[in-house]
């Protein structure tokens, strides 16, 4: 009797997997596997559209734009979502009646034009689709887990691990056929094995493929443990949802201390964190600082923003033209929270360091109307860039004066000199590594 896969011609894949069925199954679930991965891999809305559409759109709320979410349906059967987006000032040129009233309706302000693809733009809008609005969070930053885009990886797990399954009990039922095709010829049915004896069976037939593999999991298991052990416990960069408590008043850094050319107020960050530059905390403003312009600036950009400066006004006791109530002073959240054991000093950082506010904070003036903290601010993090940043020494009044009693001394310090000289020394070499300057 001819079974059929031993036919000429059969598929290149048939001949493999006669071969040696255990490693075609094993190796098939891998190739899926790696597949599933790059599958995953697809434009990130959330990114998208905090990058490229939130300085004017909330997902679930009208605010310069109109929400986002539920957009795709408004537009069904009404024109070119993708064309509008890509050029909303093209677009109303075609006289398509939706984008015209819609225009209309938003004091005809205009959407910027975005250099977006169709599939950016398709992800941009299924993440407002499927947007839930976060649940209030309390101050303490512990206890809240990461969640979001890294959370992928345990579900590529689970279905490498599924394909393994089904790969080897596939094998099982080839087993069977094979059987019933040997007993028709009269011969010995090969021995029924256990899920686990034929794992065991092939690895031992197949060491060098079994040894690649279980290396293959093996590191992949180290390298996300290490990610998370990382990330454990922590907000902030670009792969970890950011901490950003709700404050008493809605205050706005993006419009507030954003760039004038995008519309916004430009003032500087040490108009109200004043003492940045002179010691350890860059401190809160209070709300005298709001009042130096809302004593006169009293409607915001929206009725919910004008609601919110009268909380300035309740707060300072402030009637519209005289003080005159008790002042409430406004209890803001604390956004970062290091622990107590650890000492952090702005000025160092800012006045000496010469640092920008935002190397730490990010990009606060662009794209956060609620402040949240962005860096990790875990040990990894200070030292991190205390080994790679080099100390600015040109034209800093602190080196200034050291050079020039070095030079006057000249006791023995040719090393530190040679050092200074070069203008490259990182934080590390001036001690930036040492326990005792950053714990008490
Ligand atoms: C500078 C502000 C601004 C930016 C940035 C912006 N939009 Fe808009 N968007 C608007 C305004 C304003 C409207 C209302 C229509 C109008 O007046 O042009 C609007 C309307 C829309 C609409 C129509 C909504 C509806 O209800 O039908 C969509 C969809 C949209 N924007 C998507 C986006 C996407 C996606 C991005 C980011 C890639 C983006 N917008 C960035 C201001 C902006
Ligand atoms: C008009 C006043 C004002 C300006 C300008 C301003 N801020 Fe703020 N900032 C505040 C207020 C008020 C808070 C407290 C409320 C909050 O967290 O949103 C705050 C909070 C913060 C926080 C979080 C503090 C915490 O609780 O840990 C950071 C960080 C911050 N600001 C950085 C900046 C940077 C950087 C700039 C400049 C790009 C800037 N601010 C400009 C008023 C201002
Ligand atoms: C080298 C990193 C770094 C730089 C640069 C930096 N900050 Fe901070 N900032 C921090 C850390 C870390 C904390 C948390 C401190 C704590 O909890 O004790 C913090 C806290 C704050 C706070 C909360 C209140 C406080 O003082 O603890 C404000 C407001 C703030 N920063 C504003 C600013 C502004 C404005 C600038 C620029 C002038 C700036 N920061 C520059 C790292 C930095
Ligand atoms: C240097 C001037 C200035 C200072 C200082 C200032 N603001 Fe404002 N703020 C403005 C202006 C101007 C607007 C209105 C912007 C507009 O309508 O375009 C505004 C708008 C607002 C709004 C409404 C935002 C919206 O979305 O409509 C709030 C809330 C607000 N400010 C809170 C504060 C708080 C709280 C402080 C103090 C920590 C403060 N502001 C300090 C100038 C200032
Ligand atoms: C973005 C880079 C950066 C980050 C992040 C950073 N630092 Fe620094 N730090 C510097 C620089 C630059 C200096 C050197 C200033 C100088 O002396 O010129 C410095 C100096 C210091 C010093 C003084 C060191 C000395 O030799 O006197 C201490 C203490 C310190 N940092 C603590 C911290 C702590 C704690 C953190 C984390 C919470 C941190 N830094 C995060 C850049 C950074
Ligand atoms: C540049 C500043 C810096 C230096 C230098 C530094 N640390 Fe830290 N360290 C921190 C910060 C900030 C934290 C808090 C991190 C957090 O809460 O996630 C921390 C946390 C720790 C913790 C964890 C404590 C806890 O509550 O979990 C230990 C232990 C520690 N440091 C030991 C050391 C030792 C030992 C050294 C010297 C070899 C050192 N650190 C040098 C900034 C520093």
């Amino acid at each position: 009797m001819v079974v059929p896969t031993k036919m000429l011609g059969m598929p290149l894949v048939a001949r493999i997997s006669e071969r040696s069925p255990g490693l075609f199954n094993i190796s098939l679930s891998v190739i899926l596997f790696l597949f599933a991965s790059v599958a995953f891999a697809q434009p990130d809305g959330e990114k998208l559209f905090k990058g490229n559409c939130a300085s004017c759109h909330k997902p679930d709320k009208d605010m310069t734009g109109p929400a986002l979410k539920g957009a795709v349906a408004r537009w069904e059967g009404k024109g070119d979502i993708h064309a509008w987006v890509k050029n909303s000032s093209a677009y109303l040129k075609t006289g398509n009646p939706y984008a015209t009233e819609l225009f209309n309706k938003w004091n005809k302000s205009v959407m910027t034009a975005q250099a977006l693809s169709d599939e950016e733009i398709d992800a941009i809008l299924a993440y407002a689709d499927a947007y839930v609005p976060p649940v209030p969070k309390g101050p303490d930053p512990t206890t809240v887990t990461p969640e979001g885009e890294g959370s992928n990886w345990p579900w590529l797990v689970v279905i490498a691990l599924l394909l393994l399954v089904v790969g080897l009990s596939l094998s099982g039922v080839k087993r069977s056929l094979s059987n019933a095709v040997r007993e028709a010829e009269g011969k010995e049915p090969e021995p029924d094995m256990s899920f686990g004896q034929r794992l065991r069976n092939w690895a031992w037939h197949n060491k060098a493929a079994a040894s690649i593999l279980g290396l293959f999991i093996v590191v992949f298991l180290i390298l996300k443990m290490w990610d998370a052990a990382w990330v454990i416990g922590v907000y902030g960069g670009d792969e970890v949802p950011h901490y950003k408590p709700e404050q008493p008043i809605l205050f706005n850094h993006t419009l507030h201390a954003g760039k004038a050319d995008k519309g916004n107020l430009a003032i500087n960050c040490q108009y109200c964190h004043s003492s940045a530059e002179k010691s350890k905390h860059a401190g809160i403003p209070s709300t005298n600082v709001c009042m130096n312009c809302h004593s006169a600036v009293n409607e915001g950009r929206t009725p919910e923003g004008t609601k919110e400066i009268a909380k300035i006004y309740a707060a300072v006791g402030w009637d519209g033209k005289a003080y005159t109530g008790k002042p409430e002073p406004v209890k803001w959240v604390k956004v970062h929270n290091l622990p107590d054991h650890a000492y952090f000093n702005h000025q160092q950082h800012v006045s000496v360091g010469k640092l920008e506010c935002q190397e730490c904070h990010g990009p606060i003036d662009e794209k956060m109307d609620v402040a949240e903290q962005w860096a990790p601010l875990t040990m990894g993090w200070c030292i991190d860039c205390h080994n790679t940043k080099d100390v600015k020494m040109a034209g800093n009044g602190y080196y200034d004066e050291i050079m020039a009693r070095l030079e006057e001394t000249d006791m023995g310090h040719a090393e530190l000199k040679k050092y200074l000289d070069d203008e490259k020394i990182s934080v590390k070499e001036l001690g930036g590594w040492e326990c005792a300057k950053c714990h008490y």
